[in-house]
């Protein structure tokens, strides 16, 4: 394997993996963690995007990592903990959930595939491993969190990057410098998780309960508040659903539209 730049810089810095150094680059991109933050690392050995997540999150986070592979542990952080098992697997995930009781903010996946050789197989399986990243950040991801997960290009990474774009609110993909320049595989940033029961397009009736300091009628849905101007409290009025950010969203009065 060639000795590149970033394995050379991994090794005087101290890091257990030149991978470490896509997990800053990705960071610094699209800010995925913050201090304090809690954050799940998938497909997680040797472990340096945990080196560099328990560097970020700083002593008041935490770190799950998981991988089938052993983990070794961790002199310089205590603020990470790592579980073995399979990602494909119901009940590591399940792990994985229990693991993490309260709030999580960031997912990241660096899965891969034992590699075959054969492109469209690796190609297929590493899908297979970031749809499986994709269900456990859906799983565990409150409202604003934030999911990185890699994926080899190819057939289908369309359709996936569609599905991920559906669950956030923006996408970014990037494939980041301390990659291999042969390599083709790409990372999707979804920022902004939205568990918000709409989304734009969708046309509905909605009850105004509520003023906005800026005089927009509130409507809200199972406790999401939905802005709609030129509506006055106690109105019913049928809205279309412009714009939906993670905690409020803005509709338009479709009798005045
Ligand atoms: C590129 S390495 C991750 C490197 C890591 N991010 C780091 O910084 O050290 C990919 C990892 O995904 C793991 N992996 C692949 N399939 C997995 C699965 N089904 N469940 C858990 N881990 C898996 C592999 O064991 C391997 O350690």
């Amino acid at each position: 394997m060639a000795r590149d730049h970033y394995y050379n810089k991994a090794k005087q810095e101290g890091y257990r993996s030149r991978a470490a150094y896509k997990l800053k680059q990705l960071d610094r991109l699209e800010d995925v963690i913050d201090r304090g933050d809690t954050v799940v690392d998938l497909g997680a050995a040797p472990g340096g995007w945990l080196e560099v997540a328990a560097e970020e999150v700083g002593p008041e986070g935490q770190v799950i990592g998981v991988d089938f592979q052993r983990i070794d542990d961790f002199e310089d952080h205590d603020n990470v903990e790592t579980l073995r098992g399979d990602m494909t697997e119901d009940k590591t995930r399940k792990r994985v959930v229990d693991a993490a009781d309260g709030t999580v903010d960031a997912v990241i996946s660096d899965m891969a595939p034992n590699m075959s050789g054969e492109y469209s197989l690796d190609q297929a399986r590493s899908l297979h491993l970031a749809r499986q990243a994709f269900e456990t950040a859906l799983e565990l991801l409150e409202a604003d969190g934030d999911f990185v997960v890699k994926v080899f290009e190819g057939p289908d990474v369309d359709d996936f990057r569609a599905d991920v774009e559906e669950e956030f609110q923006y996408v970014r993909a990037t494939s980041p410098d301390a990659s291999r320049d042969e390599s083709s595989e790409v990372y999707f940033i979804g920022k902004g998780r939205l568990t918000a029961p709409v989304r734009p397009g969708d046309e509905l009736e909605v009850e105004i309960t509520d003023v906005g300091s800026e005089g927009d009628g509130i409507a809200s849905l199972e406790g999401y508040r939905l802005f709609v101007s030129g509506a006055d409290e106690g109105e019913t009025v049928a809205v279309r659903v412009e714009d939906v950010k993670p905690t409020f969203g803005f509709a338009q009065r479709l009798d005045r539209a």
